[in-house]
């Protein structure tokens, strides 16, 4: 086993330093994240088209082709069912409403049904349903009574170009979308977290996610058992939405023979919200169970009691490892929520690049999920708080493939650059908290720097925060609980975890280290962990 020596620095400043320098560095590292990222295939799921608003084909008339009582520039009223066979828009300046155990559907992969009644109101009543691939609605108000389902689960069209939700091969394993999907396959060369099955896409648009969920893989050469895709949802209202009954954009069931499909896309949009409907987009179940979709909700002012899903879906051939979590943003805090609903899995989350301006406010990974920054060089940076909590993991690095190009090539360029000493820490910042609570663990096979201004606090045991080389900086109060650990460097390094630098060659002190020692020699057995037992 390789043995590391040195270099690991617990810097606890108790005063606030100017952090520009820094900053200004890693943007630059993030410019050079994202060439690297485009050269790689695994690692960038490359961004979806802007979401396109729908054709504007004539609208279906309210009495001739709908069956209903009125007209759809003043009030059109649905009392019977009616089925579509393609795809269909509904418009006018008026309202329509879909009565009471009504129920419209177009129950074939990708068909859309879209209803403008941008000046009116649009009402889904009790026990009436929508089933189809993809619904928009834009409407001045919106209400989804209690009861009422919209479905457009397991109906993908196709998920975007040149992302690979699907699994190839016959392992049966999940698809991805806002998280990957698992896989059952064990191999002995890799860890449990290199082996997964169809990979993440469209993270850049999961603030108004409008992507299909993507279709798991087979276990059968002959026949294709995989669970469907989740399909989309978006409802844009001027005014108000009542969310009473329950939105599904679900990945499809694969069954003991498929990968389950991976979670579909849901939007909100509107200025006030109420109800204690179910919002919906989780993966699959299947042999391996497929990634979380996306969710999305930009409403400022927000009345209701919404619970939501986004996790993975069970693994029947590896029930430890279901689906990764997906993707739930709130626009207005600009918060994001990563939660596996408890599911324990290996298969990863991924956070590709946080916007810088402005930066977002919280995020939370929660309920197992298990998120990973899998860059060598990232920045994690939020203005309010990063929090951890249930068993969650915040992983850091390309984990196991320390030598790749990316470093390689990163470490050259930026070599080049200057004299960048803090070259190749990861970074995790965020202003206030960044909270640790029951076992969550924030993992870096490379160097990691977390800063604060705040309290940095792991609560009890299991809470853990560990890298080859951590630096703690800026918090003005560091609380390690019972049984919580920062370690670094990782115990049982292997030749796969990136050696800690040495920076005694350098010329300057590195910048982290603001009070160096005289002769920077900072190497001397300085590897610590820091255990406290309760
Ligand atoms: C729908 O309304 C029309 C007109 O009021 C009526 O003739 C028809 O029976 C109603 N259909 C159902 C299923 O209630
Ligand atoms: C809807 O209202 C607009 C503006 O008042 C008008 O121009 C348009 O003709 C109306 N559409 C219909 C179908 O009545
Ligand atoms: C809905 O219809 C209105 C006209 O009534 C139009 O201005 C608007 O662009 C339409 N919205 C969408 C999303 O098609
Ligand atoms: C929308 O709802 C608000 C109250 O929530 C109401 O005042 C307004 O008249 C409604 N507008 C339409 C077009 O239904
Ligand atoms: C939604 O659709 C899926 C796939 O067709 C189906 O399995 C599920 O039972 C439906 N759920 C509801 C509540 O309609
Ligand atoms: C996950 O488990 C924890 C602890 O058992 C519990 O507090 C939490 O509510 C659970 N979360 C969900 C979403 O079930
Ligand atoms: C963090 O720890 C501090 C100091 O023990 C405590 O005052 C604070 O409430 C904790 N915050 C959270 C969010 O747990
Ligand atoms: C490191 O190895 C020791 C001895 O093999 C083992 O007890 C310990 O659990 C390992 N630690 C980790 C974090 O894998
Ligand atoms: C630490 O540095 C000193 C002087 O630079 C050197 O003599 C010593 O061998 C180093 N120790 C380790 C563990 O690398």
């Amino acid at each position: 086993m390789a043995r590391f020596s040195c270099y690991i620095f617990l810097l606890l400043f108790i005063f606030t330093i100017n952090p520009c320098l820094a900053v200004d560095q890693i943007d630059e590292f993030s410019i050079i994240d994202s060439d690297l990222l485009s050269s790689h295939g695994d690692y960038s799921p490359p961004s979806p088209p802007p979401p396109s608003l729908p054709p504007l084909p004539p609208s279906l008339s309210c009495e001739e082709d709908l069956n209903g009582i009125g007209s759809l520039d003043t009030v059109c009223e649905l009392n019977s069912s009616f089925s579509f066979d393609s795809d269909v828009y509904i418009a006018g300046n008026g309202s329509f409403h879909v009565l009471p155990n009504v129920i419209l559907s177009c129950p074939m992969k990708g068909c859309s049904i879209s209803i403008n009644v941008s000046r009116g109101e649009f009402s889904l009543g009790q026990n009436a349903g929508v089933f189809t691939g993809t619904l928009f609605v834009s409407a001045r108000n919106a209400s989804f009574s209690k009861g009422s389902v919209v479905n457009v689960s397991g109906l993908a069209g196709q998920p975007p170009a040149q992302t690979s939700g699907t699994p190839s091969g016959i392992q049966g394993a999940g698809g991805g979308h806002g998280g990957r999907g698992a896989s059952c396959v064990s191999d002995n060369m890799k860890l449990p977290d290199d082996v997964w099955g169809g990979d993440a896409y469209s993270w850049s648009s999961l603030d108004k996610p409008w992507s299909y969920g993507s279709k798991g893989g087979t276990t059968s050469k002959e026949e294709d058992y995989g669970g469907e895709g989740g399909g989309r949802i978006r409802l844009e209202v001027e005014e108000a939405i009542e969310v009473g009954g329950s939105l599904l954009a679900n990945g499809g069931d694969g069954g003991v023979k498929g990968g389950g499909g991976s979670g579909g896309s849901i939007y909100i949009k509107a200025h006030r919200m109420t109800g204690s409907g179910w919002l919906s987009a989780s993966g699959g179940n299947g042999f391996a169970g497929g990634g979380g979709g996306r969710i999305s909700i930009n409403v400022f002012s927000r009345h209701d009691d919404i619970e939501f899903f986004i996790h993975g879906g069970k693994s029947f051939g590896c029930p430890d490892n279901s689906g990764a979590a997906g993707t739930y943003y709130d626009a207005v805090p600009q918060s994001l929520i990563v939660s596996n609903h408890n599911m324990s899995t290996n298969t990863d989350t991924l956070l590709m690049e946080f916007p810088k301006q402005p930066l977002w406010t919280n995020v939370h990974v929660r309920d197992h999920a298990k998120a990973s920054v899998p860059l060598l060089w990232s920045r994690v940076q939020v203005r309010g708080q990063i929090r951890l909590s249930c068993s969650a993991v915040l992983s850091f690095g390309l984990a196991h493939f320390a030598s790749s190009e990316f470093e390689l090539m990163a470490e050259e360029l930026l070599m080049n650059g200057g004299a960048d000493a803090i070259v190749a820490t990861s970074l995790l910042e965020a202003s206030n908290l960044v909270v640790l609570r029951e076992s969550s663990v924030i993992h870096s096979n490379a160097n990691l720097g977390v800063h604060g201004q705040g309290f940095l606090n792991l609560s009890g045991p299991g809470d853990t925060i560990e890298a080859q080389r951590l630096i703690l900086s800026l918090f003005f109060s560091i609380k390690v609980g019972p049984g919580s650990i920062l370690r670094g460097p990782l115990e049982n390094a292997s030749d796969n975890d990136m050696a800690p630098r040495l920076y005694c060659e350098f010329q300057d002190c590195p910048i982290e280290l603001l009070h160096p020692p005289e002769d920077c020699n900072v190497n001397s057995s300085l590897s610590f962990t820091l255990q406290v037992f309760g």
